[in-house]
């Protein structure tokens, strides 16, 4: 069978140094190219860490940096939760920077979709706005994209502000183009993101599966996405897993806008799973996941990564 194209667009941070992981280690995905932009750190500093981790997994996948700002929003950071550099707690090699292109990542998405002979999934982990601007400036794309396979919002409420997730709402502008682009979207959110917990015997089960594991350990133990004794929320594996095994997970078709203009809840995915907006569906939502049965695919897919 052969892989499946993608093109990761993220922004590690250190849940989305594991998504990589995973990814670029599976059998069945073919990542084409890895877009950068700015969201848990600095556009520089997430698109150092995405060639330091390519350097340290061996995998040489061209890189494109996108923007280092949202759309129209002020950009701030989840330094809080990723360490300033956004993968503090592992010592990594220099960035892999012969892996860097001189084309932006919207011009290299553009690229690579068009050259492709099978139709591309784009798996963005991290704020919208490269995604945005692709549609804005090429929307000859759309013809040779399968679908959005999203880490990004909630049918719930939020971890950026009151009811807005972090990727989306740092680009709320930006999330809306996306889910008005008529493509097929999967959303996977805050909902799953939540339950797809790492727990301390997970962690020590981990760090012994060689030196991608030892690095996992090491970031999980500054990582502030929940707690290293309770859970760490591997948000961004949740894209990938849905890929690799959307069994997992429950879902359900429906309308997805993004409130722009509330003042207390912009950036907050409005998931209107009862149809009172009477809008077509325009988006597949993961609202639950078998959370047990995550972490044990979690470990398969790390221990994959050698
Ligand atoms: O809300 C979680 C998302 O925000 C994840 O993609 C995490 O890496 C941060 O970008
Ligand atoms: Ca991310």
């Amino acid at each position: 069978m052969s892989k499946r194209p993608v093109i990761i667009d993220t922004d590690p941070g250190i849940d989305d140094a594991l998504a990589l992981a995973i990814a670029l280690f599976s059998d069945e995905l073919d990542v084409r190219l890895i877009t950068t932009v700015a969201g848990n750190v600095s556009l520089e500093h997430v698109t150092d860490n995405t060639l330091r981790l390519l350097g340290f997994f061996g995998k040489d996948v061209p890189v494109a940096k996108g923007a280092g700002e949202p759309l129209l929003e002020a950009f701030v950071d989840a330094s809080n939760v990723h360490g300033k550099t956004g993968m503090e707690g592992y010592d990594f090699p220099e960035p892999k920077r012969e892996l860097l292109l001189s084309e932006h990542a919207v011009n290299a998405m553009r690229r690579v979709i068009l050259e492709s002979p099978e139709p591309v999934t784009l798996v963005p982990i991290a704020a919208l706005t490269n995604l945005a601007l692709l549609f804005a400036m090429y929307p000859e794309v759309k013809e040779n994209i399968r679908e959005i396979v999203m880490m990004g919002g909630s049918a719930s409420r939020g971890n950026k502000g009151v009811m807005s997730e972090f990727n989306i709402g740092t680009d709320p502008e930006a999330a809306q183009m996306v889910f008005q682009s008529g493509l097929p979207i999967v959303m996977a959110g805050l909902d799953v993101g939540l339950k797809a917990l790492v727990y301390p015997e997970d962690s020590e089960e981990i760090r012994k599966m060689g030196k991608v594991g030892d690095m996992a350990y090491h970031l999980f133990k500054r990582y502030r996405g929940g707690s290293f004794q309770t859970g760490l929320k591997m948000y961004d594996s949740c894209a990938i897993a849905y890929l690799l095994c959307p069994d997992l997970f429950e879902t359900a078709e429906t309308y997805v806008g993004v409130e722009l203009r509330g003042s207390m809840t912009a950036g907050c995915t409005v998931v209107d799973l009862k149809g009172y907006l009477k809008r077509e569906p325009n988006a597949r939502v993961c609202l639950d996941v078998d959370g047990e049965r995550f972490r044990v695919w979690f470990k398969e897919a790390l221990a994959k990564c050698i």
